[in-house]
């Protein structure tokens, strides 16, 4: 089994995608409704309730968790992957969002942390809209000039989208929202990106709007779509058990308010259940 996790509803666009790609996979969704958004919470929080999210989703016998959230994957990965998951978990598997991501801007390989010359997209722009934890944690910027350094990376961070799109905005005020991020990112460039990131996994619920407001040269990169190519290539490596194909859709929040604003979103139910309170994270002897 496969879980699959984010602070609410952003991860369904990746769910949507992998259960497209995966079919005959058993998957599970994990949202933490009850305390996103993410974005605006310190590093030390966003580590501990990736960290609790993982831990309920590896009892419930997961041996992967894809964290199809950029804010956990940027602030709390790389932590959880070198200190409790090597005490806790060691043969468990943590899948983040960012590294296949870098991997398609840059056109290079993860496991390459340098530049390859020649660099076909070595001159171009791209633009970052994320959430303010992803921006302050550097990781895009960081990634991506290792691998293309002459590449110019803006960033916006977009404080308060999740938020609106977690209570279930009028689509109006969202225009509006995207607007003004999207206006603020152009007012520093002289000329367009060539690409933009869509780099919170909420924003592809806004992507036609962002696509309306975006100049018409610019392309953006799809999330969901690469982090199922990553997933693809990592099952071709690793074997993950799997039984009945479907999905479990599990949320820490009000589980009627969560399935009302998924179902605005992607115009179809979301069985979302509620999760249950388990023991508390096991703890290294
Ligand atoms: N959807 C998440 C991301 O990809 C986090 C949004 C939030 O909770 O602030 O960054």
């Amino acid at each position: 089994m496969i879980g699959v996790f984010d602070s609410g509803h952003g991860g369904l666009t990746v769910m949507r995608e992998l259960v497209r790609r995966f079919p005959h996979r058993d998957f599970v969704y994990l949202g933490d409704h009850g305390h996103a958004p993410y974005g605006d919470k310190s590093h030390e929080e966003i580590v501990q309730l990736t960290q609790e999210a993982c831990d309920k989703l590896f009892r419930m016998g997961c041996g992967l968790v894809v964290l199809a959230c950029n804010t956990a994957t940027a602030v709390a990965a790389r932590t959880l992957q070198q200190g409790w998951m090597r005490e806790v978990w060691p043969d468990k598997k943590l899948l983040g969002i960012i590294a296949p991501t870098v991997e398609a801007a840059t056109q290079t390989p993860w496991n390459i942390k340098e530049p390859v010359f020649p660099q076909k997209f070595n001159t171009d722009t791209i633009a970052l809209f994320a959430t303010t934890a992803t921006v302050e944690s550097k990781v895009y910027g960081e990634e991506i000039h290792k691998r293309c350094p002459k590449v110019t990376l803006v960033e916006q961070p977009c404080p308060r989208l999740v938020a609106l799109l977690e209570s279930g905005a009028p689509h109006e005020v969202l225009e509006l929202a995207v607007e003004g991020y999207v206006n603020a990112l152009l007012s520093g460039l002289n000329k367009p990106p060539e690409w933009a990131i869509l780099g919170c996994t909420h924003y592809p619920l806004l992507q036609h709007i962002f696509y309306a407001k975006l100049p018409t040269q610019t392309r953006l990169l799809n999330q969901p779509e690469v982090l199922a190519n990553a997933l693809e290539d990592y099952l071709e490596r690793h074997k993950i058990a799997y039984t009945n194909p479907g999905v479990r859709y599990l949320t820490t929040g009000n589980v009627a308010e969560v399935r009302r604003i998924a179902e605005q979103f992607l115009n179809e139910l979301v069985p979302f259940e509620a999760l249950e309170t388990t023991t508390p994270p096991v703890r290294a002897a």
